[in-house]
């Protein structure tokens, strides 16, 4: 078994290979001159079962590229077996039309990463389970909600006041799964703009008023829908507001927009390398999912269940 790592996140491929023992193999990424990407796999991958660590994070096309480029490389290489691990999957939020003559981009590049090459594919937190359909060839989608229960059982020792909260309707069932590892309440925030221009009105269904809240997400970017859902618990007599979001992409004033806002403590994980930023935010913690990414990489590398790690 070989693992190559991406450019996208050296820091989570080099952490996934140590919990496997392991190094990852030799290879050069690099640019020409006009940026086109050249690869070269120095190291022999003829009928070796290859993983490639790349998440298609900032820059998205140019980690994108890179990705297919480096599977092409393995293909023509005679790997035996080649699977896409992408701890964030980028392009994911366009799964569907939402307006006439708009593209459906998780399809186009489910088919590009296929065209490349790819045997499989192995993702964490996909932004809906129906992209798994995209694909003819097999998927694994990881949960981060093991690594954050653990956490969030430790950080909130002891206490039985907790409700965990989805900051919108979509994302109920990702929540759902996390109060039930916990055993805690389950609360909706429905977001509702009544007319174009007008601010947008947050119906929280369930109970908040003096409860530890936890919002579980699979996306942070610009922090908008978390920062609101933040205010408007607050506003209706939240104690403490935390969030456990899966993929820390935190663009633009994303992370200032997070320092200045009532969360407690935004965790995310290392599907996404931190920026400097985000390092030195008083309010935002990163988890490895380094473990768990490596027990799925080994099992399917054994042709063992790769369910049984969520039972
Ligand atoms: C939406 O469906 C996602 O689950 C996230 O809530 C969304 O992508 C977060 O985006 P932003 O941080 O820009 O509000």
């Amino acid at each position: 078994m070989k693992i190559i790592a991406g450019n996208s996140n050296l820091p989570l491929a080099e952490a996934i290979s140590a919990e496997m023992g392991l190094s990852p193999a030799k290879s050069t990424i690099r640019r020409f001159s006009d940026m086109e990407i050249f690869v070269e796999i120095q190291e022999n991958v003829r009928g070796e079962d290859v993983f490639v660590i790349q998440s298609t994070s900032y820059p998205a096309n140019d980690n994108l590229m890179e990705l297919l480029v480096v599977i092409d490389a393995l293909r023509r290489g005679s790997a035996r077996r080649i699977t896409a691990v992408l701890p964030y999957f980028g392009y994911a939020r366009q799964d569907r039309k939402p307006a006439p003559r708009t593209p459906i981009s998780a399809k186009l590049v489910a088919n590009m990463i296929t065209a490349a090459g790819a045997d499989r594919v192995l993702t964490l937190d996909l932004h809906a389970g129906q992209i798994q359909g995209f694909f003819d060839i097999p998927l694994d989608n990881l949960y981060a909600a093991p690594v954050f229960t653990r956490d969030i059982k430790a950080r909130l020792h002891g206490e039985n006041n907790i409700t965990v909260v989805s900051p919108d309707v979509g994302g109920v069932v990702r929540a759902r799964a996390v109060a039930k590892r916990l055993d805690a309440d389950l609360a909706i925030i429905d977001k509702r703009r009544e007319r174009a221009g007008v601010s947008e009105v947050m119906n929280i269904i369930g109970d908040v008023e003096n409860r530890r809240c936890i919002l579980i997400d699979d996306i942070v970017d610009s922090g908008g829908t978390l920062c609101n859902a933040a205010v408007a618990l607050k506003e209706a007599g939240a104690l403490e507001v935390y969030a456990y979001i899966t993929h820390g992409v935190l663009s633009g004033g994303a992370v200032a927009r997070i320092t200045a806002s009532p969360l407690q403590m935004l965790v995310v994980t290392d599907s996404i390398q931190a920026t400097e930023a985000v390092k030195k935010a008083h309010n935002i913690e990163q988890l490895t999912i380094a473990q768990l990414m490596a027990e799925a990489i080994q099992r399917i590398s054994n042709e063992t269940s790769v369910s049984s790690l969520f039972d």
